[in-house]
């Protein structure tokens, strides 16, 4: 970028996504924590990324993996204690590394000290007041007071001894917190001082745009036009709230969201001056692997964003969505249907899913604004389709009545080093297994097997984040889109920087360039085989 202050850091940050209980565990219980983080800085600093986002490591009985937060001041012991989180927040900083915690203000857990309160003042209390409580519907009050569902299946209102319901958009054990209430905001506020005080860099939102209900909690029709519990206008005005409190820190503190969005204005809304800086742009990963909609949703996601002055930020999977190696990895991929889980159908051909994938990091890393990469992304981890059953723990397996397999299989512990089981996700002493089994074949995935393979996907990632951070060109911007043909995105970025990614069936005939700085897979006499990327001088 040409002005003379430097773009603030969120603007072009590559943030790496760390679901602690799968990534490193320190401890040897099989559950991943603050310990085993601390100890893999270095690879994420070799690996060159700019910030981490860590999945809830609150004290919790994680009845949701750690969504459901018994106390947001603490630290659950599955995980380690305050002061471990201080150091670690202090080592990634000395490696140059952001910390953004994960935020959940939607919901406690129903052992949150606030919920039991709750339960035990009875009807009309002021300690109700705090959560959506309300009488049943039906002579007896034994039907539920609307028609609203848990986003994992069944009602999302739980009765309690006294006769009252309480609501849950999730889990039994995750209550809805009442944002009218100011308790709630000053409390949530107070929370962020806390954790900015032991300085964290900014926050990821949980369901930011769930938190405003409306006061009347009407059933769901199907001809509503704005929605009794998503994306209400009411919501901007907690994080106009939370902008300021962010502001009274040093340091360019940043908040993303999980906000999602029927629009990409709807998104942009969020990120309107005064607003939050970022929000996922989850257009992208549920866009189908085809030119036309891929393009379609870069250009709206850069038009709507740039309207209101935010940059864009690219995700391509999490831990709540089916991998993007596994997703590719079909033939056709649908596109995505918003507010339904993704059901993928055809066989699977991981090796058509992985040529995808790298084609798609080197595609998401080129576009302007901030990148996400899920942890394994960069080992070219696919999803582990085959847990057996009665190891899966995520509510959504219960809820839907053992219909939904949920998201543990994109949750799966990650390989590290040798050919079995933990693969150094555990020290060698470990008393325990992973908390999920992981596939005997992930020893030549792991971060040893993949070191120094200049044909790994570990390694496609460390060169092209290197690239992004020497590169002018690369991170924050615009781009100008370059005739090709049909199935061939070609994206100019100044200065001098090309990327062309080939979804067509054919050969493409690289256009004139100084060099190829880095490409997905081999490129003979100048072409580019279909399911490859490029990055080239121009
Ligand atoms: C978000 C999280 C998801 C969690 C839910 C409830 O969507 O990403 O993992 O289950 O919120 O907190």
């Amino acid at each position: 970028m040409s002005s003379t202050t430097p773009s603030p850091w969120w603007r072009s940050a590559v943030i790496y996504q760390v679901y602690i209980r799968s990534f490193a565990d320190g401890d040897g219980d099989g559950v991943g924590d603050i310990a085993g983080l601390r100890s893999r800085l270095p690879y994420l600093k070799s690996l060159g990324v700019d910030a981490l986002w860590i999945n809830p490591w609150y004290k919790s009985p994680m009845a949701d993996g750690g969504y459901d937060v018994a106390d947001f001041r603490a630290i659950d012991p599955l995980f380690g204690t305050v002061a471990d989180a201080e150091q670690l927040i202090e080592e990634a900083h000395r490696h140059g590394i952001r910390i953004i915690p994960d935020i959940v203000p939607n919901h406690t857990s129903n052992e949150h000290a606030w919920f039991r309160a709750a339960l035990d003042a009875g009807p009309g209390s002021p300690e109700r007041a705090r959560y959506i409580f309300r009488p049943g519907r039906g002579p007896d009050g034994t039907q539920p007071p609307n028609n609203w569902v848990s986003c994992f299946g069944g009602p999302a209102w739980t009765r309690i001894p006294d006769g009252e319901w309480y609501l849950h958009l999730y889990a039994p054990e995750q209550p809805d917190l009442n944002w009218q209430h100011p308790d709630v905001h000053a409390e949530f506020e107070s929370i962020l001082r806390f954790w900015f005080d032991r300085g964290v860099d900014g926050f990821r939102i949980d369901v930011a745009h769930g938190l405003a209900k409306d006061p009347e909690l009407p059933d769901l029709t199907r001809e509503q036009i704005v929605h009794p519990h998503w994306d209400r206008d009411e919501v901007h005005d907690i994080y106009r709230a939370w902008r300021q409190v962010a502001d009274e820190f040093p340091g360019e503190r940043a908040f993303v969201a999980e906000a999602w969005a029927d629009t990409p204005e709807r998104l942009a809304a969020y990120v309107r001056p005064g607003g939050l800086h970022t929000a996922f742009n989850f257009d992208f990963l549920m866009a189908s692997w085809d030119p036309k909609d891929l393009r379609t949703v870069i250009d709206d996601s850069l038009a709507m964003l740039s309207g209101v002055g935010a940059p864009a930020t690219w995700v391509l999977s999490n831990h709540d969505v089916m991998r993007h190696a596994s997703r590719y990895a079909r033939r056709t991929v649908a596109r995505w249907v918003p507010n339904e889980r993704y059901q993928p159908e055809g066989p699977v051909d991981l090796e058509l899913g992985t040529r995808r994938a790298r084609a798609a990091a080197l595609l998401m890393l080129a576009l302007p604004g901030g990148a996400y990469i899920y942890q394994g992304d960069e080992l070219g981890l696919p999803e582990v389709e085959d847990l057996p059953e009665d190891v899966l723990e995520d509510p959504i397996w219960e809820r839907s009545g053992h219909t939904d397999r949920g998201r543990d299989g994109c949750r799966v512990p990650i390989p590290w080093s040798g050919q079995a089981e933990p693969f150094g996700f555990s020290p060698d002493d470990a008393y325990a297994g992973p908390w999920l089994p992981q596939p005997t074949s992930w020893g030549e995935r792991s971060v040893e097997a993949q070191t120094g393979d200049e044909t790994s996907m570990l390694e496609l990632y460390r060169t092209a984040l290197r690239l992004r951070r020497d590169h002018p060109a690369l991170g924050d911007g615009t781009i100008t889109w370059q005739d090709a043909p049909a199935g061939v995105l070609a994206f100019h970025r100044e200065p001098g920087f090309l990327c062309v990614v080939n979804l067509s069936d054919d050969a493409y005939q690289l256009p004139e360039h100084t060099a190829i700085l880095l490409a997905s897979g081999p490129v003979a006499d100048g072409r580019v085989e279909p399911e490859h990327a490029v990055w080239l001088a121009v």
